[in-house]
């Protein structure tokens, strides 16, 4: 299927592509009650917020942790594999306040990537 396999290239985008392919549930996520401690249980029918989260790391990660980045501190956030192994790390460094750095992640985006993350 063209979305399976859209999916197992390219990692965070496939979160979007799934988005628009299955794309039922429009209003979830509204009270989500996230838990401080990292990563959660993935949220049913949590799509559009999953394509949230995949933004947050191409908008406020990728200028860092990519090749054309340098990877810094190691990490290719366009690899799917470096992301779902990293999930926790990175979600308790965007908490910490850490990453990015000499920048913020707004709260709902903070809430969108530990859910996005979480359903890794
Ligand atoms: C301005 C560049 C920049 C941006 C943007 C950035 N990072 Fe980083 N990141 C770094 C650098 C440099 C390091 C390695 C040095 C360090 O750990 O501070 C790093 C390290 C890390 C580490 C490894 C920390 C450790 O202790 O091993 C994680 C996880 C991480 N970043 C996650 C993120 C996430 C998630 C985002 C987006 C929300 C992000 N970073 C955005 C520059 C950046």
């Amino acid at each position: 299927m063209k979305s399976f396999s859209v999916q197992l290239r390219f990692g965070m985008l496939a979160v979007s592509v799934l988005a628009l392919v299955a794309g039922c549930g429009g209003d979830d996520g509204s009270d989500g009650s996230p838990d401080p401690d990292v990563l959660v249980e993935c949220p049913p029918d949590s799509d559009a917020q999953q394509s949230r989260g995949a933004s947050v790391i191409a908008n406020q990660c990728v200028t860092c942790h990519s090749t054309a980045g340098g990877s810094q501190g190691g990490l290719d956030f366009n690899n799917a594999t470096t992301v779902k192994a990293n999930a926790e790390k990175m979600m308790s460094e965007v908490e910490s306040g850490a990453m990015p750095p000499g920048a913020t992640v707004e709260k709902s985006s903070v809430d969108d990537l530990r859910v996005y993350l979480s359903c890794l």
